[in-house]
């Protein structure tokens, strides 16, 4: 009975660095945010300018200005002004985890990038619509899914694990 047993306390000892290890892989931007960029709710708005992926401003949407004429703050839920698309070197429509990372930060100029972008993930307007709203003036699209609650989780984890983009 003896043998058995100093046999699983070995097991134990041999195995319990590895489960360590495994717990503390840092969190990737691959890992859950990388989806929900990609989701249509961020990527209509941030494809809006580009030509190379028919954005809303070559396609259904020829007059640029005036976005709150249509999208009110009533609809958004945003304050007036807000409602507006990004230059179209902020659209990462379909690129790797790894390049759309790089565009966010690149994005942010110059300072503590890092802090700038947990800032914008968790407090900006424009990304909370995309969480928790949806409405357009033709009615409401899906918002992402999981909401700003698994948004703000998710967003912590990978910042507390350095924010790598790889
Ligand atoms: C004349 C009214 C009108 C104006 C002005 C307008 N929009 Fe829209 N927009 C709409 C309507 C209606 C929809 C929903 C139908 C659609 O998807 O095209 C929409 C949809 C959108 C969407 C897609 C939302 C999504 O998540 O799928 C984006 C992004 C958008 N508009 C951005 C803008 C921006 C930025 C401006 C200003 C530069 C603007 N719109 C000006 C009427 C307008
Ligand atoms: C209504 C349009 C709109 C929607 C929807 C939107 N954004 Fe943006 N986003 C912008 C604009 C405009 C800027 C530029 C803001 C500035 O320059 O201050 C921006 C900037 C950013 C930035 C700063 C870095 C960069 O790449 O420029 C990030 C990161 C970002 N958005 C992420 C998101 C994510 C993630 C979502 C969806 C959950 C989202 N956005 C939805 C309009 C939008």
């Amino acid at each position: 009975m003896k043998t058995p047993f100093r046999l699983l306390l070995l097991g134990v000892f041999l195995l319990a660095p590895i489960a360590t290890t495994s717990a503390a892989e840092p969190v990737k931007f691959g890992d859950a945010l990388y989806a929900k960029f990609q989701h249509a709710r961020c990527l209509q708005c941030h494809q809006f300018n580009s030509r190379r992926n028919n954005g809303r401003a070559y396609a259904s949407h020829r007059s640029r200005y005036l976005c709150d004429n249509c999208h009110t703050p009533r609809i958004t839920g945003l304050p007036r002004g807000e409602w507006m698309a990004p230059h179209e070197r902020m659209d990462w429509t379909g690129l790797s985890a790894r390049d759309t990372c790089l565009i966010a930060k690149r994005n942010l100029g110059v300072g503590d990038v890092n802090r700038k972008l947990v800032e914008h993930m968790l407090h900006d307007g424009r990304v909370h619509w995309a969480l928790d709203n949806g409405m357009t003036p033709n009615g409401k699209f899906p918002s992402v899914p999981g909401g700003s609650d698994e948004w703000a989780r998710d967003v912590r984890a990978w910042a507390e694990s350095g924010m790598f983009c790889e």
